[in-house]
């Protein structure tokens, strides 16, 4: 029903459209077409999340847009396509890269990220944030994940957009991706709203551990119960899928998520000799003081045991040595 922000939301199908008919059925999608078969995407996968290809050329979008008598200055606002500084016209922001429509809770397309076939930089393109998209609250796949994530209560969110198309290529539908930001308090909103339980499945990197605590905390901030699954070194969960399999994926990766306590206690333990007195010492001292901010006293207890038993320590000593921590903090 009119509107600027319709009208947005309309150019947007049709580029997806335009996208897809080109990586598809012209002679332009060739090397699309090459890069999306040596990755070993589906037909299946490519069309249920309407991947495309933008052409190597400054007007393919603009002249279809055109055509169609889209306002150009308004698609330049919606982010599909770029003015000239001399304003002497327009040109496609999108050239030479594969595109992943991105939708908003209702399914509409109202952003895109695009991956370059090369290795021009950045990597991935994405359309900026316009009237009818903010990345900061949109989560990649969501109004495809809604219905699995809302029937088993959990949602396995991921870094990449890759990610989600190859773990719905392995069978698991309740997948979702932030869009190369850190995750916002918004977006852990709309999640909590779909989900209780949420599996962090970060790249296995520096960069994705550091991630992956951060939106743990902002995912308890707004009541979801973490859970944090991992991989082998370096990769990630579409390198593990195409490396190991889908089945292994969801037994050894996401089968074997740890709550977030033992996530932190594991870390924890990276580079520490747990032979050496002082280095264990200081160990059960930095998961006292983490056990001591669970809210619950069940959960507390829980972590208290297993320390005392993976140390055979008495339960009382732990408890005495955490009260010291705590007044020493206080
Ligand atoms: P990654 O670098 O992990 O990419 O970034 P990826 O998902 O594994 O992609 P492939 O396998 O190399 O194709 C994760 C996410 O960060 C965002 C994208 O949303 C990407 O999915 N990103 C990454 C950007 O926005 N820009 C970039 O240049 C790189
Ligand atoms: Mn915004
Ligand atoms: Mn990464
Ligand atoms: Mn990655
Ligand atoms: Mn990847």
């Amino acid at each position: 029903s009119g509107g600027p922000q319709e009208t947005m939301r309309s150019a947007h199908e049709l580029a997806a459209k335009l996208y897809y008919h080109v990586l598809m059925l012209t002679e332009q999608g060739s090397e699309g077409r090459t890069y999306v078969k040596d990755r070993g995407f589906t037909k299946e996968q490519i069309e249920h999340f309407q991947i495309g290809f933008a052409p190597d050329r400054w007007d393919a979008l603009v002249t279809v847009l055109n055509k169609r008598n889209f306002s150009l200055d308004e698609m330049v606002k919606a982010s599909l396509i770029g003015e000239r500084e001399s304003k002497e016209g327009y040109f496609d922001r999108f050239r030479n890269r594969l595109m992943f429509p991105i939708w908003d809770g209702q399914g509409n397309v109202i952003a895109f990220g695009g991956r370059t076939i090369s290795d021009e930089k950045p990597k991935y393109l994405n359309s900026s944030d316009s009237p009818i998209f903010h990345k900061g609250q949109t989560l990649y796949g969501l109004h495809l994940a809604r219905p699995s994530i809302r029937k088993e209560g959990v949602a396995v969110l991921f870094e990449g957009y890759v990610d989600v198309i190859a773990a719905w290529g392995a069978g698991m539908t309740n997948t979702i991706a932030t869009l190369g930001t850190a995750l916002t308090e918004d977006q852990a909103k709309v999640i909590r709203r779909n989900a209780e339980t949420v599996t962090i499945c970060y790249d296995s990197d520096k960069a994705g551990t550091k991630a992956a605590f951060r939106s743990a905390a902002i995912l308890e901030q707004v009541g979801c119960v973490v859970k944090v699954a991992q991989m082998p070194d370096g990769l990630d969960p579409d390198d593990y899928i195409r490396t190991y399999g889908a089945n292994r994926f969801k037994s050894d990766v996401i089968g074997a998520s740890l709550t977030l306590m033992s996530f932190k206690m594991r870390y924890l333990r990276i580079g520490k000799n747990m032979q050496n007195e002082a280095e264990r010492m200081n160990y059960i001292e930095e998961v006292l003081t983490e056990i001591s901010t669970l809210s619950r006293a069940v959960e507390r207890d829980h972590y208290l045991r297993q320390l005392a038993d993976e140390f055979s320590l008495s339960l009382d000593a732990l408890k005495q040595e955490q009260y010291q921590i705590f007044r020493a903090n206080r």
